[in-house]
């Protein structure tokens, strides 16, 4: 094991060996990396706030709550005065940085609204908020229009990069096909994005084999930020009727945390995020992803309201709190994980930094 840690890379079946590791070998292989990790990288971590602005949704992924066949799902739609008033609390507060996600929509008045948001918040937080957008699969020209609107960051996780486990958990049609979502990947480097993607753990019909592949993926597409965490089953999707197969939530819990720890060690430089679906099966979930390698955060700040509507999986956290409350208890949760917040920096990954020479 011990030599495992100090490899310049680790292979597929090193990979798989990390990431199944049970009992008293995985308790020294996560203090390991925990370790090591803030010997080099340092103990500061990152807040992103995050503003789920709407849950229409034009795809129809088996596992997500949001998707379109789901009639029992409320629909709504953050009207952007309400967005803005989010980004300047996210200022304010230093966060250093705002994600925008929401469903998937790529009609021109959605794409416009978008541009024109962008605009807005940069100009209302003096363009020093950071601004991530996660709004799914675009064509290179809304991604090269909303990167000039003042997005720098995009997350679009490839969910799984094993395209026969792809199409297990999607349809497979025209909108939901695995090697445009690659593309897209592409396009959104090309651009110059800082490009973020990931995958979930514990999906029916999932290997360790496949797991350790993801993050060999992430390596070869040379990524610059990762969210992964566990897959959660939702009673209203396709995925639910494999509910029996599944592995238990907390060997789900366990082998993220493995996952985010080996990722930590194949990509020692780049953001990973400590996903909140972690905290849906642990209270401490993502204090814990920050012990073992994760350093960026992403505080929900959505609008109360509509907090309980972006159900994505059940058992979501913090749903009934405000912006406020959830941001105390999340900076004494960081100190409690032994980090520090890194309060009004972009926390740009060092991996992007050092490919492209810049950051603010
Ligand atoms: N369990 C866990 N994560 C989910 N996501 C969507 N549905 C689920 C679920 N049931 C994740 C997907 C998506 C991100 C926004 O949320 O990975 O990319
Ligand atoms: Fe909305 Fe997958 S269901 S993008």
């Amino acid at each position: 094991m011990d030599i495992l840690l100090v490899k310049e890379t680790l292979t597929r079946d090193e990979l798989s060996f990390l990431i199944s590791l049970e009992g008293v070998e995985r308790d020294y292989f996560l203090k390991s990396v925990g370790n090591k990790y803030i010997e080099t990288l340092g103990k500061k971590v990152y807040f992103r706030g995050l503003v789920e602005f709407s849950n229409y949704c034009t795809k129809d992924c088996y596992y997500c709550g949001i998707r379109k066949s789901n009639n029992h799902s409320e629909r709504y739609d953050i009207d952007d005065q309400a967005i803005i008033e989010a980004a300047i609390f996210a200022h304010e507060n230093k966060y250093g940085s705002l994600v925008l996600q929401s469903g998937e929509r790529s009609d021109t008045t959605f794409t416009s609204r978008i541009t024109n948001l962008l605009k807005a918040i940069k100009e209302a937080t003096n363009g020093e908020l950071g601004i991530t957008i996660s709004l799914g699969e675009q064509s290179e020209e809304v991604y090269r229009e909303w990167f000039e609107a003042g997005a720098h960051r995009y997350l679009l996780r490839i969910e799984s990069s094993n395209k026969e486990l792809y199409y297990k958990i999607h349809p497979e049609d025209e909108k939901h096909n695995f090697e445009t979502r690659i593309n897209c990947l592409k396009t959104l480097q090309k651009i110059g994005y800082q490009t973020g993607t990931g995958v979930m753990i514990g999906l029916p019909f999932q290997s360790y084999e496949q797991l350790a592949d993801d993050l060999l993926f992430f390596k070869d597409m040379n990524i610059d930020m990762v969210g992964m965490g566990p897959f959660i089953e939702h009673t209203e999707t396709p995925l639910y009727a494999h509910k029996d197969i599944l592995w238990p939530l907390q060997r789900r819990f366990d082998v993220s945390l493995n996952m985010i720890a080996a990722l930590r060690l194949l990509m020692p430089d780049i953001n990973i995020a400590a996903a909140t679906a972690l905290q849906a099966i642990d209270p401490m979930g993502r204090e814990k992803a920050l012990r073992f390698g994760a350093n960026v955060i992403m505080p929900n700040i959505t609008p109360t309201l509509h907090r309980k509507d972006y159900t994505l999986y059940e058992n979501k956290p913090c749903t009934d709190e405000g912006a406020e409350d959830c941001s105390n208890c999340l900076s004494i949760r960081v100190e409690m994980a032994g980090r520090e917040i890194g309060y009004s920096e972009w926390g740009d990954s060092k991996h992007y930094v050092k490919r492209h020479g810049k950051s603010n």
